[in-house]
C-alpha cells in the first residue's frame, strides 16, 4: 500500500550538515487501539488525550552521505543506546517510500525523556512522534512549496508507521485515528485534531500517572496488538470502540462527566480483558492496579468528585480529573494512593499542545 500524498515529488535544494530539534509528549488513549491490519492500520478507532510534561526532546543531527544504506547512531541522555537500533533501523525501512533522503544523511539521534527512563510509561508514542517530526522539519529544509498543515499531516502519518498510537501525540487537545463515520475526516492513516466541539472542562483535564510498576512489560504491545487476530471477542470489542467513539461525541460537547467516566473506564476494563481472555492469555494489571481502582471508586462515591481512571497496556494507573477537583484530588492521590505506587511515585500531567520545535 503506497500512499501517493506523502510521497514527496518537487525538487531537492542541496543542503549542508546541521541539525533540527523537536519535543513530542506522550497521549493517553480514552478509547482504545487494540488490535491492527497490515501496515499499521488499526482495527478500530481511538480518541487521545494529548499530554503536557511526559515529553521525549529528540535533536537529530544530519551530515549528507553518499552509500546506498542507513547510517544512524542513537543517544539517550547522552549515552549510545543501541538497544533502540532495531527499532528506529525498522522505523527507516518503513518511512523510506515517503522519506527516500533518509539514505542520504548519517544521523545522530540525540534523546531524552522528561519522565524517569523505564517507569513503566511507553516512550514509543512521544520517542517516534518527536523523531518523525524532525524528519519532516529536514524534508522542509530540502523542498520548496511545502505547508506546516501538511507536514503536521505528514509527521503524524510517519509516527504511526513507527508505533500506532504515537501519531496522535502531534497536536494537540483531543485527537482522533482510525476511521469513524461520524466523525468526518477521520483516517486510518493520520491522527487528526478532534473537529468538534468540546466543552471547556475537557480543555485543562488533568492526568495523574501512577507508577504501580516501572518494570519491563511481560507482553509487549505489539504481541498484544498480533494477538488481536483470531480472538473469539475481537469483533464485538471493535463494534464497541465505535460505539463508544459514537456515544462520546455529545458528553465531549455538554461536559457529561458520568457519561465520560463510564466510557473511559469501561474502555480501560475492556483493554485488560482483551488481554486476559487473548490466547495465549496474560495479565498486565498487579494487584495494586486493582487497590487502586477499588479507592478511586470509594472515593467518588464519597465525595462525588468526577474522578476516574484509565490504563494502558501495563499495570500503571491514569487518574484522571477536572482541574477545577486538582487540589483535592492531589491530596486524596498523595495520602491514600501513593503507597501502591513503587517508591510513592507519581507524575501530575494535564492536556498539552501536541509537538513543538526545540528553539537552538
Ligand atoms: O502504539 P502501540 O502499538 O504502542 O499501542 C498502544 C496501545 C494502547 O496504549 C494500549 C492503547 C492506545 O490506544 O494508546
Amino acid at each position: 500500500m503506497l500512499v501517493e500524498e506523502f510521497i514527496p515529488n518537487t525538487p531537492i535544494k542541496k543542503i549542508d550538515a546541521g541539525s533540527v530539534g523537536y519535543t513530542s509528549p506522550s497521549n493517553i488513549a480514552l478509547v482504545k487501539y487494540w488490535g491492527k491490519k497490515p501496515h499499521q492500520i488499526p482495527a478500530n478507532p481511538s480518541i487521545s488525550f494529548t499530554l503536557n510534561h511526559c515529553k521525549t526532546e529528540t535533536v537529530l543531527e544530519f551530515s549528507p552521505k553518499n552509500s546506498d544504506d542507513f547510517s544512524f547512531e542513537v543517544y539517550l541522555d547522552g549515552k549510545k543506546a543501541s538497544d533502540f537500533r532495531p527499532k528506529i533501523k525498522q522505523f527507516f525501512e518503513r518511512i523510506l517510500p515517503y522519506a527516500s533522503y533518509v539514505k542520504d544523511f548519517h544521523f545522530d539521534i540525540k534523546t531524552s525523556n522528561t519522565f524517569p527512563h523505564s517507569s513503566g510509561i511507553a516512550s514509543s508514542a512521544s520517542g517516534m512522534s518527536a523523531l518523525a517530526m524532525c524528519i519532516v522539519a529536514l524534508e522542509e529544509l530540502m523542498y520548496s512549496n511545502v505547508d506546516t498543515d501538511f507536514l503536521k499531516r505528514k509527521a503524524s502519518f510517519l509516527a504511526r508507521l513507527g508505533s500506532g498510537s504515537a501519531c496522535r501525540s502531534i497536536e494537540g487537545g483531543l485527537v482522533v485515528w482510525g476511521v469513524h463515520p461520524n466523525i468526518f475526516g477521520s483516517s486510518d492513516l493520520e491522527g487528526m485534531q478532534y473537529p468538534y466541539e468540546v466543552h471547556d472542562v475537557f480543555k485543562t483535564y488533568q492526568d495523574a500517572i501512577l507508577l504501580v510498576d516501572k518494570g519491563e512489560k511481560q507482553v509487549s504491545s505489539s504481541v498484544g496488538h498480533n494477538l488481536m487476530h483470531n480472538h473469539p471477542y475481537a469483533q464485538s470489542r471493535f463494534e464497541q470502540a465505535h460505539t463508544h467513539l459514537n456515544q462520546l461525541i455529545p458528553i465531549l460537547k455538554s461536559g457529561d462527566m458520568n457519561g465520560f467516566i463510564t466510557i473511559v473506564e469501561k474502555e480501560a476494563l475492556t483493554l485488560h480483558a482483551m488481554m486476559m481472555s487473548s490466547d495465549p492469555y496474560f495479565i498486565l494489571m498487579k494487584p495494586n492496579t486493582l487497590e487502586i481502582i477499588n479507592l478511586i471508586w470509594t472515593y467518588r462515591k464519597n465525595t462525588n468528585i468526577p474522578v476516574c481512571f484509565t490504563l494502558d497496556a501495563g499495570a500503571n494507573v491514569h487518574v484522571l480529573y477536572p482541574k477545577e477537583y486538582a487540589q483535592k484530588v492531589e491530596l486524596f492521590i498523595q495520602h491514600e494512593l501513593s503507597v501502591y505506587c513503587q517508591n510513592k511515585q507519581y507524575i501530575l500531567d494535564n492536556v498539552g499542545n501536541g509537538a513543538k520545535r526545540i528553539k537552538n
